[in-house]
């Protein structure tokens, strides 16, 4: 090997040294804020956060998703399910607290604050009953156009409001958004 040849050599290496090393650093940088938001709840909250297509589901028509090993129900209301439900006043309902993880949680129980859109068409809920956690059945189940649970006969209304029976509380609405058009995100 000429002097030439090793000098050139010895050039790349440091190169490739020199870069390997500011890419570690790099890196490092863009990583670094990542582990430190890792703080237990973030980081569960992000593995257990799913997508979920929506642009297969018609009007009036509900998909049962699991996530976090429970049910969700996401139903795409059809007029009457909104018509129903807007219809009945704050003073008719068992629980008057919207349960809904994307609102305060002394939310008024009213139909727009159950639903994922404003027009009322999206309807995301723990398919949990808030009694003793059986899953309701749904498509109008029930007295109230909603779900109804057998174990004990609790009854829900079209925004998952209890409305009779032993369960004590609305449906749960989880952490939930549009991802886009065709997609909501579950957490
Ligand atoms: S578990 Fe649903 S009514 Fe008891």
């Amino acid at each position: 090997m000429s002097h030439v040849e090793d000098h050139d050599s010895v050039r790349r290496d440091f190169l490739y040294y020199a870069t390997a090393g500011v890419g570690a650093v790099a890196t490092g940088a863009a990583v670094w804020p990542l582990i430190n938001q890792m703080n237990p709840s973030a980081d569960v909250q992000a593995l257990s956060s799913i997508l979920v297509p929506i642009d297969a589901i018609e009007v009036g028509e509900q998909i049962t998703v699991k996530w976090r090993g429970k049910p969700v129900f996401i139903r795409r209301r059809d007029q009457d399910d909104i018509d129903l439900a807007r219809s009945v006043k704050l003073e008719e309902l068992v629980d008057p607290i919207a349960r809904n993880a994307n609102l305060p949680p002394d939310a008024p129980a009213t139909d727009e604050n159950r639903t994922l859109d404003e027009n009322g068409e999206w309807l995301v809920e723990m398919g949990v009953c808030t009694h003793l956690g059986c899953v309701p059945l749904g498509n109008k189940a029930g007295d109230f156009g909603g779900w109804f649970c057998p174990c004990h006969g609790s009854h829900y209304d079209s925004a998952g409001r209890i409305r009779k029976g032993p369960a004590p509380r609305n449906l749960d609405v989880p952490i939930a958004k549009f991802f886009d058009e065709q997609t909501i995100q579950l957490g």
